[in-house]
């Protein structure tokens, strides 16, 4: 089997989804259902034999050595982390613990277990660590996109913590032996997506009548990557990555996020009109800028094309369209996280941003 942590988040939720469409190797789903952990996406999976899920911290070594240890998974898929740029501004320690301590712990566990199993299963293990193309800073509109050795030089609290997250898991590597890959991905988007980050935000607002928030000049440039496109790059990586590589992951979308509000904004109008016929892009609204905001992220994604055969699927015309219709289909999803703390951020993120 394979042990996936964060495996009821976004990315993880559509990683464990397509995993278990595609193959009849079971996963140990390991989660600690904070409020961005929903086992809500895992509904069809309920009778599922091959889906094991367990609730625990990645923190706590003790539970994770003793679960490799009864399960002896042949690998690790570690997504778990605190994720959202916005929340590491208001209450940077949850990044800290999670994502550095977090990953260390893990290593540490991964690193006990492998040493208690014989060389064959050593050489087959693999921890992959998915991380961030944020580690690396931000560029400027003429600078070429992030490659593989492009210097870290994370901004924000959470891409620090992410940067200290690959260093451990590099180090683990070359000091240790442990066989570890390490994915960098661009701006996901697609199904489960949490509606606290930029696209969910804004269909479900939109569709609410409530106003857009557009960060500063909305001019900042993200590289856009269908969620699925990744989950099929990480399978691949996986399957043949080379032990100790790195490898950047993204779907060669540069938008803008105003470019990326309107194109919601004209497929909503297509799709679900107003009542009143006019364009959702009516309730765009300009707030304050988020400090220390990165003003472009672009990834070069030449290594996994060459060396692993990977390329996105998806265009952003398509994934986007497909990512609206998912929300008009599934808005009890959306309502049902939209209970309990979510307006508690909203209030925290949005009052007295009004530009
Ligand atoms: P998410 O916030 O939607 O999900 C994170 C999951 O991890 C949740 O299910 C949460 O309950 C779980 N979790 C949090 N702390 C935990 C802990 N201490 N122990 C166990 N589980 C814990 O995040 P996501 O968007 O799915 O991102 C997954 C990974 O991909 C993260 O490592 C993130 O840094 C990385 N990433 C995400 C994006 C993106 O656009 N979403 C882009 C690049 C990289
Ligand atoms: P986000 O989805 O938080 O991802 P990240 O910060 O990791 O790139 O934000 C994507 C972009 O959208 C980012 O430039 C910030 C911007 N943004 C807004 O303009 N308004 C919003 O309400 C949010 C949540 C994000």
């Amino acid at each position: 089997m394979i042990f996936v942590t964060g495996g009821a988040g976004f990315i993880g939720s559509n990683f464990v989804l397509n995993w278990l469409a595609q193959h009849q190797e079971p996963v140990l789903n390991y989660d600690k259902l904070t409020y961005a952990g929903n086992l809500g996406n895992l509904v069809s999976l309920q009778d599922d034999a091959r889906h094991l899920f367990v609730q625990g911290d990645i923190c706590d070594q003790t539970q994770v050595l003793a679960l490799l240890q009864t399960h002896r998974p042949r690998a690790i898929v570690h997504f778990a982390a605190e994720s959202h740029v916005d929340r590491s501004i208001h209450g940077p320690e949850a990044f800290i613990q999670t994502n550095i301590q977090g990953t260390f712990s893990l290593l540490q566990a991964a690193r006990q277990f492998l040493a208690q199993q014989d060389a064959e299963f050593q050489q087959a293990f693999r921890f992959l660590h998915v991380s961030t193309d944020e580690v690396y800073g931000t560029l400027g509109p003429d600078d070429a996109p992030f490659s593989e050795t492009t210097a870290y030089a994370p901004n924000s609290p959470y891409s620090a913590s992410k940067a200290a997250s690959d260093h451990l898991v590099r180090s683990y590597h070359h000091t240790f032996g442990l066989p570890t890959l390490t994915t960098n991905c661009s701006n996901n988007y697609g199904p489960y997506h949490f509606p606290e980050k930029l696209i969910p935000l804004m269909i479900a607002n939109a569709l609410a009548g409530k106003a857009l928030p557009i960060y500063g000049d909305g001019q900042q440039i993200r590289d856009w990557l269908y969620v699925t496109d990744h989950c099929r790059a990480i399978e691949r990586v996986l399957q043949a990555g080379r032990p100790g590589e790195t490898y950047n992951v993204g779907g060669w979308n540069e938008m803008t996020n105003l470019q990326v509000v309107h194109t919601l904004c004209d497929l909503l109008d297509r799709l679900q009109p107003r009542a009143d016929g006019a364009s959702y892009r009516q309730q765009i609204t300009r707030v304050a800028d988020r400090p220390g905001h990165d003003r472009r992220y672009a990834i070069d994604a030449r290594k996994i094309e060459r060396e692993l055969g990977w390329k996105p699927q998806e265009t952003f015309a398509s994934g986007i369209e497909k990512t609206v219709q998912w929300y008009l289909q599934n808005q009890a999803w959306v309502r049902d996280v939209q209970s309990g703390d979510y307006m508690k951020w909203i209030d925290r993120n949005y009052k007295g941003r009004e530009a």
